[in-house]
């Protein structure tokens, strides 16, 4: 994994108690450092039972805490230097005993003297036994927890220390990860902005298990949904079938066909901020479906397609009414006459911003996990950008999103 913006000079502080799932926690540090966060870990006494200080030490390159009073620095008092200064606290895994200290605010250890002092969001990722999860002890101490704001993520079903099947298992922290990531976002630039994106290919079924399809990976869409995400937006992803995972925080909507994506866009939009249709819709469909699966000895059936609805150009025709989004972005996958052919479409479909994208060559487009697009604004000038990772270009759409509806607030638009 590379860096992510996000993380960019980050305190986090990771506290860890003492559970078996500690040892989950190793890879989540090795994420988020990896991500670029400045990483510091406390451990209960408990919790270097199950993983040594060292493991994480290799890992952030700093110091790991494990007692009182080891922090003392010649300016400050080190046990609560390191809640004042992080931009966010994790405690994983979250045992029942540190919850209930947290709950009842004692600050007995490094931990939890850390998270009163914490002025930052604290994410919690509760791990036990399921018969201590659904204890009503600690279930209250949950709802105090989040009544005075502080996150939860999991626990989750699934194999215990014990051997058990149960409720108790500590989120993935893959999972952790992301909801830290969408915890540090939420006063992000676009704060409060209600984001629709649209990715993927859509499939045009003509027959049960047949359909047409476009080579559309979805992974422009789902990184432009993460991104929008990472800076405070409230996302919606509207997508096609795809491998990919929607991620956290982010409200997916699947479809499978052109006007079902047309529906769930037509019902999203007259509340929505911003429109990214980074989709590849199928501008024609079959115009039967037949019932049953279309037989070998049947031939080559010809396929009659009749046009899908062109759901951007449906936006542009709402433009005189209010329900239009404040701003809304196209993406013109070409092969040839890309700049020509996307002006056009620009200027067709009345957008602010269009991404135009030459799918023909081979490390760019479709399927790949790194693009070369072309900004083009409303006056139609151009912006090349670099080939980079998807990931890098969405920061860059969303950077120019963020200056266009500020220049738009600015306008009183
Ligand atoms: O004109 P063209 O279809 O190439 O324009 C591409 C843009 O229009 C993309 O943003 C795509 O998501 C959108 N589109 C659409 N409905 C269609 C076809 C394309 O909204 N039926």
């Amino acid at each position: 994994m590379t860096e992510i913006r996000l993380f960019k000079n980050i305190n986090v502080v990771l506290g860890v108690s003492g559970g078996i799932a500690a040892y989950k926690v190793v890879d989540l540090t090795s994420r988020l450092v990896k991500a670029g966060a400045i990483v510091d870990v406390i451990m209960t006494e408990a919790a270097t039972k199950f993983v040594g200080p060292i493991t994480f030490q290799a890992l952030t390159h700093r110091p790991v805490v494990t007692e009182m009073f080891s922090l003392l620095q010649e300016t400050e008092i080190g046990h609560v230097s390191l809640g004042k200064q992080a931009d966010i606290m994790i405690v994983a895994p979250a045992t029942a005993n540190t919850l209930a200290k947290l709950a009842h605010g004692l600050s007995d250890n490094m931990l939890t003297t850390t998270a009163l002092a914490c002025r930052g969001p604290i994410l919690l990722a509760p791990a036990m036994e399921t018969g201590m999860w659904k204890n009503p002890a600690t279930q209250a101490n949950i709802a105090l927890l989040q009544e005075r704001g502080m996150h939860i993520i999991g626990p989750e079903e699934g194999r215990l220390a014990s051997g058990a099947d149960g409720l108790g298992r500590m989120a993935e922290s893959d999972e952790i990860f992301e909801a830290c990531r969408w915890l540090l976002g939420r006063n992000g630039t676009l704060a409060g902005c209600q984001v629709v994106v649209t990715a993927g290919g859509t499939r045009e079924p003509f027959d049960p298990v047949r359909f047409i399809g476009n080579r559309s990976s979805g992974k422009m869409g789902f990184a432009l949904a993460t991104v929008a995400r990472d800076r405070g937006g409230d996302v919606t992803l509207i997508h096609a079938p795809t491998a990919l995972s929607p991620a956290y925080g982010v409200q997916s909507i699947p479809v499978e066909t052109a006007l079902r994506m047309h529906d769930a866009v037509m019902d999203k939009i007259s509340t929505s901020d911003v429109l990214l249709m980074a989709a590849a819709v199928a501008d024609y469909r079959p115009a039967l479906l037949a019932e049953q699966k279309i037989k070998k000895n049947e031939g080559s059936r010809f396929v009659e397609l009749v046009r899908n609805p062109d759901i951007l150009q449906e936006v542009a025709n709402r433009r005189e009414t209010d329900n239009r989004p404040r701003l809304v972005v196209g993406f013109a996958a070409e092969t040839e006459d890309l700049l020509e052919n996307a002006r056009k479409k620009l200027a067709r479909k009345r957008l602010d911003l269009m991404v135009a994208n030459d799918v023909s060559a081979t490390d760019s487009g479709f399927a790949v996990d790194t693009n070369k697009v072309t900004l083009l604004d409303t006056k139609g000038e151009a912006t090349p950008l670099p080939l980079l990772s998807k990931n890098e270009v969405a920061e860059r759409i969303i950077d120019v999103v963020v200056a266009i509806l500020k220049k738009k607030d600015k306008m009183g638009k």
